[in-house]
């Protein structure tokens, strides 16, 4: 059976009160009716509540962009799994390339981010992806099992992980990798997770990232083993993030 797609939006450091509004205007889009898809938002956690409130009654999920290994303490800045889920929050996205690269995360700590947040309930959308160099180098497949391999946490399963293939080179760029590419990585991806977590591995679902927009999302949805997109740029606005959703019909 297909796997469910999961159309996930990161608004990442964008977003003020009034984006409360794309929420309503995605709601509408909805009108009561269930999607072919799930559909998930992660605003900065100043708009976690704000935003789980407004999408209360509909489809829509509300996430974090990121949580803490600790539950609570002495962690100026951070927030916990707890709070995410609090907050009304479903799901956390973990290891994002930029949080990768900006606060030098490892597999190692996103493992653990991944943990406290399954220990709260909630699901950990696990980010990997390779570098331009990387890619260059032929690196690609390496790279990303490795990452998954030592990201993955303990106990995932198909209801509390998702992974998310996001080339760094695509991310915010406008620029894709070939379906062909993207099969050939989502296929290795799938095969890592079985050969990790057995039968399991079947069933999670594996999104892919990097410039997703209402003109390219179906023939990336199309490709096998893509369950799913996580999206940047194009989530920012309910019509686009829409646009991108009705490819999963
Ligand atoms: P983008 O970002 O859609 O703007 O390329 C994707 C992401 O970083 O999750």
């Amino acid at each position: 059976m297909p796997l469910r797609p999961l159309i996930a939006g990161n608004w990442k450091m964008n977003g003020l009160r009034g984006s409360v509004a794309e929420v309503e205007r995605l709601k509408s889009k909805l009108d009561g009716s269930t999607p072919a898809c799930d559909l998930l938002i992660c605003p900065p956690a100043t708009l976690i509540m704000a935003l789980a409130e407004a999408a209360k009654g509909s489809a829509i999920a509300i996430g974090a962009q990121d949580c803490h290994t600790a539950q609570s303490g002495a962690h100026t800045g951070d927030i916990s799994a707890e709070m995410v889920a609090d907050a009304g929050g479903a799901y956390v996205i973990v290891g994002h390339s930029e949080r990768r690269s900006d606060h030098g995360e490892s597999s190692a700590l996103v493992k653990a981010k991944a943990e406290a947040a399954l220990g709260q309930g909630l699901v950990a959308i696990v980010c990997v992806g390779e570098t331009e160099a990387e890619k260059d180098a032929g690196r690609t497949i390496d790279v990303v099992t490795e990452q998954v391999r030592a990201s993955l946490p303990v106990n995932a399963a198909a209801d509390s992980v998702v992974i998310a293939y996001e080339p760094v080179w695509a991310i915010g760029t406008g620029r894709t990798p070939t379906t062909e590419d993207v099969k050939e990585t989502h296929a290795a991806i799938r095969a890592e997770l079985k050969s990790l977590i057995g039968d399991e591995g079947e069933t999670i679902r594996i999104l892919y990232g990097g410039s997703v927009k209402p003109g390219n999302a179906a023939e990336l949805l199309a490709v096998p083993d893509v369950n799913g997109a996580l999206v940047g740029g194009a989530s920012l606005k309910a019509e686009d993030f829409w646009g991108i959703a009705a490819a999963c019909a």
